[in-house]
């Protein structure tokens, strides 16, 4: 087997030597190949065959599991290969990286050419791959919670956990026992908590899926998809799918995917601490009749929702995205055109705090609903960004009482 396909301690039954933090930083040393520290970036597209003649093997005798150096960067890339091994190793599968999430969204529904796919609540980018799918292949969309006996071997249930906007938690286990009694298949898409926070394959996800876009990236600056299987067949057909399909990662942003994923876990961690920190504070002000509760109706996120799965499902801490809804449309548009330190944009999982008005991007929101995404600043810094914000508006009688 290739060199370039690690083989993740989950799928050998072999435990790592090390932590997770460690592998983030080592997991891709057996591909280093120069004796620099930081890994070089790399940007041919194309790769010398060996000068000895005896060594070239025609394509036709030679299985591409078997190749052990890079001849194309549409099949392989020292970056990609690198990112690959880490995240293959943190998210505990084989992990394939694709240009974006929903490339990599599409490739996984090209895979699979399900007839039915069952989902409701998932991003409406995906949304909008599944329908060009259903065009193409006259491929069924049906409810999350269809009755069971409505799904059919070989169908595809596609769950967003925490769900986007709002960072709430869906039951894994219980989406996966009923895909597997009928025999359908489950992709999670798990890009609002990656490890340490949640791993879907504990619960028995069959294919997990990330923007990577998001926390892998880490800073906003790659745009990525990762899809993770612990079937190496599976693997093998999505890699070489996507060959065909050529949603790859480009180099560049593959250097900066492996730049980033070394700090994945000390970012998360960190976010997820601040995000639950401040959704905890802001609900619990609700009630309390202050400045919060003038102008909040209600605060959305994994860690106030009460079921017992949910806090061992996310054994690591809830995502760093959390949802607010204001009492008026108004008060949502203008809150955070009063913040210093929230960014007015869309997108989640960088380090820096962003805000978004959601009706700026999603069609299927509450126009009252402001969605934020924690990076990994102090956060009490950004509660009392938050609170000067608030009091700004709670005395502000002209978008209090709604004139604009
Ligand atoms: C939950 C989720 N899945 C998939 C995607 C699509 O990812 P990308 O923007 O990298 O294509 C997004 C993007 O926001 C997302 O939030």
């Amino acid at each position: 087997m290739s060199k370039f396909i690690l083989q993740p301690s989950a799928v050998t039954g072999e435990p790592s030597k090390y932590s997770t933090e460690t592998n983030l930083v080592h997991a891709d040393e057996f591909l280093n190949d120069v004796n620099d520290v930081a890994p070089p970036i790399h940007v041919s597209t194309t790769f010398r065959y060996p000068r000895d003649p005896s060594k070239l093997i025609a394509a036709k005798d030679l299985p591409i599991e078997d190749a052990e150096s890079h001849v194309y960067s549409r099949l392989s890339s020292p970056s990609t290969a690198r990112l690959e091994a880490i995240l293959s190793s943190h998210l505990n599968g084989y992990a394939l990286v694709y240009s974006s999430g929903v490339a990599a969204f599409h490739a996984a529904l090209v895979h699979l050419n399900p007839r039915q796919l069952s989902g409701s609540l998932f991003y409406h980018g995906c949304h909008g791959v599944a329908d060009i799918h259903s065009r193409l292949t006259g491929m069924k969309q049906i409810p999350l919670d269809c009755p069971v006996e409505d799904l059919q071997p070989g169908d595809v249930v596609h769950l967003e956990t925490p769900l986007n906007p709002l960072g709430t938690a869906f039951d894994i286990k219980y989406y996966a026992d009923r895909a597997h009694s009928r025999g359908a298949i489950l992709i999670v898409d798990s890009t609002f908590a990656p490890p340490p926070l949640q791993d879907p394959f504990e619960f028995g996800a069959d294919i997990v899926m990330h923007s990577g876009s998001k926390y892998i990236g880490g800073h906003s600056d790659v745009l990525a998809g990762v899809l993770v299987t612990r079937d190496l067949k599976r693997r093998w057909g999505l890699w070489e799918e996507r060959l065909y399909l050529g949603g790859v990662m480009g180099n560049l942003e593959a250097w900066l995917g492996v730049r980033s994923v070394r700090t994945l876990e000390l970012r998360v961690l960190r976010q997820s601490e601040n995000a639950t920190r401040l959704a905890g504070w802001l609900s619990g002000e609700i009630g309390k009749g202050g400045v919060v509760g003038k102008v909040v109706e209600s605060v959305k996120h994994a860690s106030l929702q009460e079921e017992e799965w949910v806090a061992r499902q996310m054994k690591g801490g809830f995502g760093p995205v959390f949802g607010i809804e204001m009492k008026t449309e108004l008060l949502a548009k203008t809150l955070p055109s009063h913040l210093e330190l929230f960014a007015h944009a869309t997108s989640l999982g960088g380090v820096e705090s962003l805000i978004e008005w959601r009706a700026m991007s999603d069609t299927t929101c509450p126009t009252t609903l402001l969605r934020l995404s924690i990076g990994v600043e102090n956060w009490e810094d950004l509660k009392n960004d938050l609170l000067q914000a608030f009091e700004k508006l709670a005395t502000d009688q002209s978008v209090l009482n709604g004139k604009d």
